[in-house]
């Protein structure tokens, strides 16, 4: 069975936009693209960098630190720097809150 938690409210989340959020001691990215949620991890797979800081193009997240880009839907590395995906999360809205699978 899954364990859904409870990570912020959708409200939080502005429009095309990313903000980070700490549950489970996790440090977690959530981010609005056109409508859909989406979750990573918040730090970098390239270095200590939070993504949160970031900058976020369409579905693609730039690294504060080295412009690494990922693809926050399937967390996959997009150019160079970067070699490793970054993880993603199962989501879902409901009551107006976002909830992830975390383990
Ligand atoms: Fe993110 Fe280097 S720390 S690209």
């Amino acid at each position: 069975m899954a364990d859904w938690t409870d990570v912020a409210a959708t409200d939080d989340v502005p429009e095309d936009d990313v903000i980070g959020v700490q549950a489970a001691g996790k440090d977690l990215a959530l981010y609005s693209v056109e409508g859909a949620f989406y979750a990573t991890d918040n730090i970098c797979t390239h270095g200590h960098a939070r993504l949160c800081d970031g900058f976020l193009e369409g579905a693609e997240i730039e690294c504060p630190l080295h412009q690494g880009r990922f693809d926050v839907r399937s967390g996959k590395a997009m150019c160079a720097p970067l070699t490793e995906d970054i993880k993603t999360y199962p989501l879902k809205v409901e009551g107006g809150r976002i909830w992830l699978q975390l383990n």
